[in-house]
């Protein structure tokens, strides 16, 4: 038994595994109609979501199996003061496996310790956020073909987007990728990640401010959404909330095979004219996560197709 918590909780042998499952549930998904019949899938959604939340309980769904849960702390027993190791043991107790979403950095951790099923973290504050990653690693694959020796952009929000987190440890693991790290000085990627990331393993990485400048070189350019959730200030917020906006006039300089993402949702950072050029994947992205979930949930629960 064992559960999702952070990104580096799976190999890379492991992630190829996943994407290679969901490659053939998006092929041939009538085979796992049935697998996950019987099981139930808890959400604990302490913090909003649409697509997380949405795509682990369609994801299973389409296992055949159940959902329960809840989408917000208001209408759980937290409203009441429960600690989230108390929650999670009473769920353990409906559920054979639980995807938490918490506003805590650490909070799916802690619950971890306290059950004998397997814990998903859907993002722990400004921390981590495992399953977009695989998201986005399933996007990346699928768009480009291989997950090494590409240009990525990371742009807006790199303090506190935890897909932003998430996404480089894991991508540190993969040759020749060359990170281009695009916000305002404020928002810069967190001091741990450049140390215990880039630092330890040798990795290079440029900081720069504006995209203009490097928009030609990028195979992969990563939109976020400002957090204003996470700011201590609304004057912080309205001051940077801004800063980037991905219009067609910024995108004339790029590759033509550039592969635009974001974890969604979007405010402004992106263009409604971007949306259908083809190098927008944001949507794609979406249903990709979908697949991946399912992939993880029958790996997590150990079922398996009959021909797999
Ligand atoms: C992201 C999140 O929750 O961190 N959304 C998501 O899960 N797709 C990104 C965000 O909220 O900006």
């Amino acid at each position: 038994m064992r559960h999702l918590i952070d990104p580096m909780d799976l190999s890379v042998e492991e992630i190829d595994h996943l994407i290679e499952l969901a490659g053939k549930i998006i092929d041939h998904p009538e085979k796992y109609r049935e697998v996950c019949r019987y099981k139930k899938l808890a959400t604990l959604f302490f913090e909003p979501s649409t697509r997380t939340r949405l795509s682990f309980e369609a994801a299973m769904m389409e296992l055949g199996g159940n959902v329960l849960g809840f989408s917000s702390a208001d209408s759980s027993s937290a409203a009441k003061g429960e600690s989230v190791a108390d929650t999670a043991r009473a769920v353990a107790c409906y559920a054979d496996i639980i995807a938490m979403r918490h506003p805590k950095e650490g909070a799916p951790l802690v619950a971890s310790q306290y059950v004998d099923i397997p814990i998903i973290n859907a993002g722990d504050g400004g921390h981590n956020h495992p399953t977009q990653t695989l998201t986005d690693l399933l996007t990346i694959k699928q768009e480009k073909g291989r997950l090494d020796h590409l240009t990525i952009g990371f742009c807006g929000d790199l303090k506190f987007g935890r897909t932003v987190h998430s996404l480089i440890k894991a991508l540190s693991r993969y040759e020749g990728i060359n990170y281009i790290l695009i916000s305002p000085e404020e928002l810069q990627i967190p001091e741990y990640l450049k140390k215990e990331v880039f630092e330890k393993k040798g990795i290079t990485y440029q900081e720069v401010e504006r995209m203009e400048e490097v928009m030609p070189e990028l195979d992969i350019i990563y939109m976020t959404r400002v957090q204003r959730e996470r700011f201590f200030n609304e004057a912080d917020y309205i001051r940077l909330k801004d800063s980037y906006i991905l219009d067609m006039d910024k995108l004339k300089n790029a590759k033509e095979d550039l592969a635009i993402l974001h974890p969604l949702p979007r405010v402004n950072e992106i263009s409604v004219k971007v949306d259908d050029d083809p190098r927008a994947c944001y949507f794609k992205q979406v249903n990709y996560g979908k697949y991946i979930r399912m992939a993880l949930i029958m790996t997590m629960l150990g079922v398996k197709a009959d021909e797999d």
